[in-house]
């Protein structure tokens, strides 16, 4: 099991292994946002606090969308994410209320 801490919104999850983010977020009560869901708005856009390396790799459209520098900064495509295991925490700018 991995546990995932959404900073912004105050919840924790558990989760499976391998399970991706935006899937999770289908289920849960987040206000995290997403648009297109395969790498090409950036509406997504969070930023990883911990467990980076319990975390997919970056994908060919992150390394697209985010520079460099924001990689560097743990910056992350939500629609991107798959859980890998651990804990992982994020934030993100909160657009909506839950
Ligand atoms: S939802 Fe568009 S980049 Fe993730």
């Amino acid at each position: 099991m991995a546990t995932i801490n959404f900073i912004p919104d105050n919840i924790k999850h558990e989760v499976e292994d391998g399970t991706r983010l935006i899937e999770l977020c289908d289920e849960i009560d987040v206000s995290l946002s997403f648009g297109c869901t395969e790498g090409s708005c950036g509406v997504c856009e969070l930023t990883v606090v911990n467990g980076m390396k319990n975390l997919s790799r970056v994908t060919e459209e992150e390394e697209n969308y985010l520079l460099e520098e924001d990689l560097e900064n743990g910056m992350r495509l939500g629609c991107q994410l798959v859980i890998r295991k651990g804990d992982v925490e994020i934030k993100w700018n909160k657009l909506k209320s839950k």
